[in-house]
């Protein structure tokens, strides 16, 4: 559980401003198994002008957005997002 991040200016480019993401890092058996990734949320306009976001696969790209979930979003207190990761094969969440 955390707070919902807000998107920051990096420098990029002029303008240029990160969609609001989190970061997941996940270690499997040896340190080279890591996984690093970032997890955005659904509807940011930022997506659509974020050169780490348009540099992932296009095909793959929705991997890495989170989906509103009302089962999981808690009244009066927060709401909830799902994301999978999945650390092999076809359906891979794509890495930093
Ligand atoms: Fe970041």
């Amino acid at each position: 559980m955390t707070i919902k991040p807000g998107a920051y200016p990096w420098g990029n480019h002029p303008n240029a401003w990160r969609p609001n993401h989190i970061h997941f890092s996940l270690f499997g058996d040896y340190f080279g198994s890591r996984l690093v990734t970032q997890m955005y949320f659904p509807g940011d306009p930022l997506l659509e002008l974020d050169s780490i976001y348009q540099g992932i696969l296009e095909h793959a790209r929705h991997r890495l957005v989170s989906r509103f979930s009302i089962d999981t979003t808690q009244e009066n207190y927060g709401l909830g997002y799902e994301f999978d990761i999945v650390l092999r094969g076809p359906d891979q969440t794509p890495t930093e």
